[in-house]
């Protein structure tokens, strides 16, 4: 089949080719001896069906690793750990013959209710670039393909298969496209998965903007575009967008569609052919791999999914103001009370199309009772759906934590709360669990609360209980990777990749989420995340970047020098101050002193991991892209980086910042047309024109500063005055009393200028008479 093209086929073959022939699975043309691929989810895990099949996560998949889903791994920080956790994913997709994991999920966290968030990396696109593309080298790293989801401005649940997200183009670019630009300039995927919603009125799936322009002609992609699982609105009109397959099979129904649009002279056969040569390539790069060896090796992956489940632990709060030192990590010989249900029965992947039928599953009970040497007891304290009889449970909850030196109260959001296709109703944690907590509380101060949850959730307790653990959904190693954090064998290092906010009014897309008749606005603009909080001056509950470790860490002073590819490399010292080894996740933010956009207060554009003994210092050294120092600039529709000094801050979260520096960066030429209507400001910043225009204005206000002159006493210094003239449109000061420029004069200057050419002088030896 290698040398087969489009070319080859019948009409009717192509457009049966650009659709899936199942579920799952590709068609194939037995005329030209071509077979089918499989591509099945993703994208913690593989989610194969060998039975009944659908998307929604209801029929049984054949066994496979559950790793952490995205809210955990993303906390990690670790691209390497996610490359490896990719690799893992691409030899159980090749041991099961599947030619496609459809994932990873890059889609950003706009609002903690999105029901799907636990399949997210981050509300900020560079942790999510940066971790999706790693993953997506691991896995394309086995000769299996990654399909990139979902393309694009998928934020929500509600009313995801119609509902138009309405954004500028300014957060639609930096916040919103920007890691599915990452992720295939830098690893082109095999595959991106167009998404269900509309995008400024536009149906994914048939938008030649996003499909093609932007994709393809900006980004460079070479792949295919695989609609979502029933993304189709219209294939006819999908299909020279850019769509070039449609998953899963219509029955025929649109392929007879296509066939007689091309008949009709609606559709031009080269953009089938085109699509159709997609899918062949596709098929061609599958039938590449080389057969998998060997079946699973069931251990070492549950290994992986465990050291992966412990990184991703976030430490929120461990306390040791009372003096007799923080909780954590617990004393091995200690009385324990494990309390909640979650200990015993795991949540630890969220429900929908990535829901994986694990190899094994651990509990965090049962692996705490293997790492202490104590009593571990057991309560459960609530149950899972809310029934039984709830004064009972807690009252053995509270007797088991009296009796406890400390107790260990897992909480979470129930599996019901949290899931594709849907979306959450608050921030909260079901009351009966408050209440459990406040009565253990009350029988033993001594609390660690464990959380798993796949958004972030409401912590009304968080300055009354000494401990806080973030423990996500974890995958099927959740329990053995919490216990091992819980006691020491891991020093966490995870921190927020989502800000935990204080209350859902605080929240960027407050009143704008999830819209209604069909809109969704995108009002906060670029103020995502941590960007609206620090832009608001808000307190949260706990901040992006935030996550605490067993040791302490000081950081030195930071030094950061441009590259010779003109990237900024930024180092710093760091030292560990505390007794125990540890990892410690450095953030970079930066951005220019002054800028011509909006810019939030705060953006994160680098990260690097050290690993230091206890006492030692490492340099850690982070690499800032110039690339992601750019804003949107929509008047030339492009990237521009600005530039001029630019501030540097390494920060241990967003909101604590150790070490601040200046760097001087050189910007991008971007030269605009000037008209008559540019500003005096447009004008000046001309790289030609601008010296000449101001040059010959200084003049003009040095004749209208004389002693007697009383429009140049008015200004309090030449700032304010520039500040004043900055907005004017340079053609109507034509004209003005004592302007050094007649009309005429300012049109030529603008053709000149706009034809690449310098002003005369000679244009100038003559001032236009003034009146006077
Ligand atoms: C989901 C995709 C998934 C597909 C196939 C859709 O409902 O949005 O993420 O890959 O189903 O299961």
């Amino acid at each position: 089949m290698t040398d087969i093209t489009a070319s080859d086929l019948t009409l009717e073959e192509k457009a049966s080719l650009t659709s899936g022939a199942d579920f799952w699975t590709t068609t194939a043309i037995d005329r030209v001896a071509l077979p089918s691929v499989m591509m099945t989810d993703g994208p913690h895990g593989l989610r194969k069906q060998q039975g009944a099949t659908d998307h929604l996560g209801l029929a049984q998949s054949v066994p496979a690793t559950c790793f952490p889903p995205a809210v955990g791994l993303g906390s990690s920080w670790d691209a390497a750990l996610a490359e490896r956790i990719g690799v893992a994913l691409g030899v159980e997709s090749a041991i099961e013959d599947v030619a496609v994991i459809l994932g990873p999920g890059v889609n950003i966290k706009r609002s903690p209710l999105c029901g799907r968030n636990f399949e997210y990396v981050s509300e900020d696109p560079l942790v999510s670039g940066v971790i999706g593309a790693a993953l997506v080298r691991g896995i394309q790293s086995q000769g299996v393909g990654s399909s990139l989801k979902h393309f694009a401005a998928n934020n929500q649940e509600f009313d995801r298969m119609r509902a138009s997200s309405d954004i500028d183009p300014r957060p639609l670019r930096e916040i919103y496209l920007r890691a599915f630009q990452r992720i295939v300039t830098d690893e082109q995927p095999w595959t991106v998965m167009c998404s269900y919603n509309r995008i400024n009125g536009v149906y994914a799936s048939e938008d030649p903007w996003l499909l093609t322009q932007v994709l393809r002609d900006e980004w460079g992609f070479a792949g295919l575009v695989v609609s979502d699982w029933g993304a189709v609105n219209d294939r006819v009109v999908g299909l020279p967008a850019g769509l070039d397959l449609e998953m899963p099979s219509s029955g025929g129904r649109t392929d007879a569609q296509l066939v007689a649009a091309v008949r009709g002279g609606t559709l031009p056969e080269e953009k089938l052919d085109l699509a159709a040569d997609r899918v062949l390539e596709l098929v061609r790069r599958a039938r590449r791999r080389p057969a998998a060896a060997g079946p699973l090796d069931v251990d070492a992956h549950h290994a992986l999914a465990r050291e992966a489940a412990a990184r991703s632990i976030v430490l929120l709060r461990n306390d040791d103001r009372s003096g007799a030192g923080a909780l954590l990590p617990l004393d091995r010989g200690a009385a324990i009370a494990v309390i909640g249900e979650f200990a015993r029965t795991p949540r630890y992947q969220g429900a929908g199309s990535s829901l994986i039928n694990p190899t094994r599953l651990d509990t965090a009970l049962e692996e705490m009772r293997l790492l202490a040497d104590g009593d571990v007891a057991f309560a459960p304290g609530f149950t899972l759906d809310g029934t039984g009889d709830v004064e009972a449970l807690r009252a053995e909850a509270v007797a088991a934590a009296a009796a406890a030196e400390v107790a260990v109260v897992f909480l979470g959001l129930p599996a019901a709360q949290e899931s594709e296709g849907f979306d959450r109703e608050s921030l909260d944690l079901p009351e009966a669990q408050l209440a459990l907590l406040a009565a253990v509380r009350e029988a033993n101060p001594n609390v660690v609360v464990v959380l798993s949850n796949g958004g972030v959730v409401a912590l009304p307790f968080r300055d009354e209980v000494p401990a806080i653990v973030e423990a996500w959904l974890l995958g099927q190693a959740g329990g053995g990777g919490t216990a091992d954090v819980l006691f020491g064998v891991v020093n966490p290092s995870a921190k927020l990749t989502e800000t935990i906010p204080l209350r859902i009014e605080d929240t960027p897309a407050f009143g704008n989420f999830p819209g209604e008749f069909g809109h969704v606005r995108y009002g906060e603009g670029i103020l995502v995340g941590y960007r609206w909080y620090d832009a608001r001056a808000l307190e949260v509950a706990y901040p992006f970047g935030h996550g605490l470790s067993y040791t302490t860490f000081a950081y030195g002073d930071a030094v950061a020098a441009v590259t010779d590819a003109g990237d900024v490399e930024v180092r710093v010292p760091v030292t560990n101050t505390g007794t125990v080894a540890g990892r410690e996740v450095v953030q970079v933010y930066a951005g220019p002193l002054r800028s011509v956009v909006q810019r939030a207060p705060r953006e994160l554009r680098g990260f690097a991991a050290v690993e230091v003994a206890p006492g030692q210092t490492r340099d850690a050294v982070v690499t800032v892209r110039r690339d992601d120092l750019a804003y949107w600039d929509v008047r030339v529709d492009r990237f521009v980086v600005e530039g001029g000094a630019y501030r540097v801050e390494v920060a241990a979260s967003s909101r604590d910042v150790r070490a601040e520096t200046v760097v001087e960066i050189a910007g991008d030429e971007l030269v605009l047309p000037l008209t008559m209507n540019s500003s005096v400001a447009d004008v000046f910043a001309h790289p030609v024109t601008g010296p000449v225009v101001q040059q010959l204005m200084a003049g003009a206000l040095a004749g209208l500063g004389g002693a007697d002159s009383s429009a140049a006493s008015m200004l309090p210094d030449d700032d304010a005055l520039q500040k004043m003239m900055a907005s004017f449109p340079i053609g109507r000061l034509a004209g003005f009393p004592g302007m050094p420029l007649g009309y005429d004069q300012i049109e030529e200057l603008i053709r000149t200028a706009n034809a690449g050419g310098a002003p005369d002088p000679e244009l100038f030896a003559a001032r236009p008479a003034t009146a006077s």
